[in-house]
């Protein structure tokens, strides 16, 4: 049984999916090899894909400005809103579930636009946690990362 639990994890964990870049491509792809990288599905990376990317870009970034400055970051792509309609590269995705969470994620982001140094780093987190709600029911591979992402509340 246990036996079971353990390659059904690793089984997701290796679902195309959602996998993450490993360590090692990512170093590499700063290397002059970058050209020969090829999309990590065959088909191409998915709308929903990228989008993961640019909002895994901005909350790192937000996180990082969170801990430096004290006013609210101006940076806030329209293009999130796009998160219940991107193609995922999985097409049999249960989109209702799927759109529960990302209807709460698109909440806590328009919650945190309007917070005020007060509520700031926990709104902040709010969206964090709702990334990492949607992971622990779709994909769990970045999950690790993004359970970094979250600030200090003070
Ligand atoms: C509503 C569900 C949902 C939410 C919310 C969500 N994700 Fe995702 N995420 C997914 C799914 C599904 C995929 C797989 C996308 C695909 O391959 O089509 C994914 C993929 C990813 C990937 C891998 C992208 C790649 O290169 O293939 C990362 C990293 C990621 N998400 C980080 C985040 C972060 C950070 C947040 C919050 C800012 C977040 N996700 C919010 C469902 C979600």
């Amino acid at each position: 049984m246990k036996q079971l639990l353990i390659s059904g994890i690793i089984a997701l964990t290796l679902l195309p999916a959602c996998t993450e870049k490993p360590a090692e491509a990512e170093k590499k792809s700063d290397t002059a090899d970058t050209c020969k990288t090829k999309p990590l599905n065959p088909n191409g990376d998915s709308e929903l894909a990228i989008l993961m990317r640019e909002m895994t870009a901005w909350t790192e970034n937000t996180q990082q400005f969170i801990g430096q400055h004290t006013e609210m970051p101006a940076n806030f792509p329209e293009n999130f809103k796009t998160l219940t309609t991107a193609k995922a590269t999985d097409s049999t995705l249960d989109r209702v579930t799927f759109n529960v969470y990302a209807n709460s994620w698109l909440m806590a982001y328009e919650k945190f636009k309007r917070s005020d140094a007060t509520d700031r780093a926990q709104n902040f987190n709010n969206i964090v946690n709702a990334c990492a709600g949607c992971h622990g029911q779709f994909c769990q591979g970045p999950l690790k990362r993004i359970n970094k992402m979250r600030v200090e509340e003070k």
